[in-house]
């Protein structure tokens, strides 16, 4: 038997007509599609965009994983779905595993891989880019991430503001990810950096309920959605 081919596609940001041709075209072809259900709401986004495009009758099915940060509870979990991928391409099938804008880019993707290439290295793996959430919020927002020799840093909001202070001191421009928990705490660090006022975050970017918040010197309002991300622009936005 021929193992199949594991495909980790990107299928963009949010809005349907943000995925690429290629992986339209594969997800078309592929027997089964994996999604990991890290959240209901990433989990169930990236299978509304995908799923016009699935072959008729291709099962979908949901990696889940506990919302926990333990470490041995995480590997277990992920060994298991590894293990539901890689006996699905021993028997020959094509498959996809699908994520929210780009697969290698804080996606659970990167895990499935990794054990995939250590468990059974003999099987074909293929990454098909996305197009990454704060490219489309930059475009949506109209405000630049980096030009001329300028460097732009992207980090993850889950440490609070902790990593902020220290790496703007080393770039142009920063991206923050997973904003929602810990948003209080990093706008205050904003105010007092004095860069609240350029900053811009993007919620739910190509979908129902956009919103692009050009200021946040006076903090928000309510909690933003887990699909927000803030843009940093130390010289300010114009
Ligand atoms: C686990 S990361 C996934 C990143 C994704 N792989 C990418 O390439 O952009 C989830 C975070 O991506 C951001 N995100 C994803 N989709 C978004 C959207 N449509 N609008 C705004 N932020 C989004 C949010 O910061 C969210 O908390």
């Amino acid at each position: 038997m021929i193992n199949g081919t594991l495909y980790g596609i990107g299928v963009g940001p949010g809005d349907p007509e943000l995925i690429t041709l290629k992986a339209v075209r594969i997800l078309r072809q592929v027997d089964v599609v994996f999604a990991a259900a890290s959240t209901g709401n990433s989990h169930s986004l990236a299978m509304k965009i995908a799923s016009p495009h699935l072959k008729e009758g291709a099962p979908v099915v949901r990696l889940g994983f506990p919302m926990t940060r333990d470490k041995n509870t995480l590997t277990t979990t992920w060994q298991e779905n590894a293990r539901k991928v890689i006996d699905t391409l021993k028997e020959g099938k094509d498959a996809a595993m699908i994520t929210l804008g780009d697969p290698m880019t804080y996606s659970t993707f990167g895990y499935v891989m990794r054990i995939i290439r250590e468990k059974a290295p003999e099987i074909p793996i293929k990454i098909i880019p996305g197009i990454t959430s704060y490219h489309a919020g930059a475009a949506a927002a109209g405000r630049v991430l980096a030009e001329a020799e300028e460097s732009f840093t992207v980090i993850s909001g889950t440490l609070g503001a902790k990593k902020l202070k220290e790496i703007i001191a080393h770039t142009d421009t920063v991206v923050i990810l997973k904003v929602y928990k810990n948003y209080k705490e990093i706008i205050d660090t904003l105010n007092h950096l004095d860069l609240a006022a350029g900053s811009v975050l993007i919620s739910r970017c190509g979908l129902d309920g956009e919103e692009v918040i050009r200021d946040l010197k006076e903090g928000l309002d309510i909690a933003p959605s887990y699909l927000s991300l803030l843009l940093i622009r130390k010289s300010g936005y114009e």
